[in-house]
């Protein structure tokens, strides 16, 4: 381990799609690429953290330095990460799939000739962010979730920070004309308890760097009250 500012601080990052099985050989999953998780398990990791970098199958090549925990669908990634408690601080940069199929079928669904085409029942994955700031025992002191947004970034990202009870939301647009979806660049807006900061458009791995070093001083901070 480093030294640095968050040296002897554990840290939990989520990251990546997590894929929700139909049957043995498909899935649901969704076009996350892992690459701001990524990046932020590094920039927490070059100021000294111990980081638990949980994953789902993401294509962004893993940190080194951190330690890997691959998982493909969203209860384990509540497993692992409820394992891996306790933290000082808690990143979920995830894009955790809302739904799974309710009735995973054993054997490959067969193509019915001529047929109707299956029906899949979903049934809601568990919120790992709201869970784990909810925690009334073991909580860590700071929990950031991540808010992608389509539309009415700011106005759902201040109420998803309330809803799910988390510290701070780093809010993103990531409409097709952006780029940020799968793309080297981020554009966000932290939203703090003492309001919202707009940061400029930069590298996943600058936006990566400020959010450790923000994370960094709020824990020091917390020390020194
Ligand atoms: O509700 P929404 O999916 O937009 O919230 C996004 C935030 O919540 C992200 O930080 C994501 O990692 C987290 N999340 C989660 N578990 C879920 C859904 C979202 O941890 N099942």
């Amino acid at each position: 381990l480093r030294d640095g500012p968050l040296r002897g601080r554990r840290v939990i990052v989520t990251s990546g799609p997590t894929h929700e099985p139909i049957d043995p050989v498909r899935y649901i999953a969704n076009r996350s690429s892992g690459a701001q998780g990524a990046a932020i398990a590094e920039a927490l990791r070059d100021l000294g953290a111990e980081v638990v970098f949980v994953t789902g199958p993401a294509s962004a090549p893993r940190p080194a330095g951190v330690q890997v925990i691959e998982v493909e669908t969203a209860r384990q990634m509540l497993d692992a990460v409820m394992a891996a408690l306790p933290a000082d601080a808690a990143v979920f940069a995830a894009a955790v799939a809302d739904w799974r199929v309710e009735a995973l079928s054993g054997s490959k669904i067969k193509k019915d000739p001529g047929g109707r085409p299956p029906a899949l029942a979903l049934t809601e994955n568990p919120d790992i962010l709201r869970t784990v700031s909810r925690l009334e025992a073991g909580r860590p002191r700071l929990v950031v979730g991540f808010a992608a947004e389509t539309d009415d970034v700011l106005a759902n990202a201040l109420a998803k920070r309330l809803r799910k009870g988390c510290d701070w939301i780093v809010a993103n647009d990531v409409s097709p004309g952006t780029g940020v979806m799968g793309g080297a660049e981020n554009a966000v807006t932290l939203i703090t308890a003492e309001g919202a900061e707009d940061w400029p458009r930069a590298s996943k791995a600058e936006v990566a760097r400020r959010l450790a070093a923000r994370i960094a001083e709020r824990l020091t901070q917390d020390e020194a009250a």
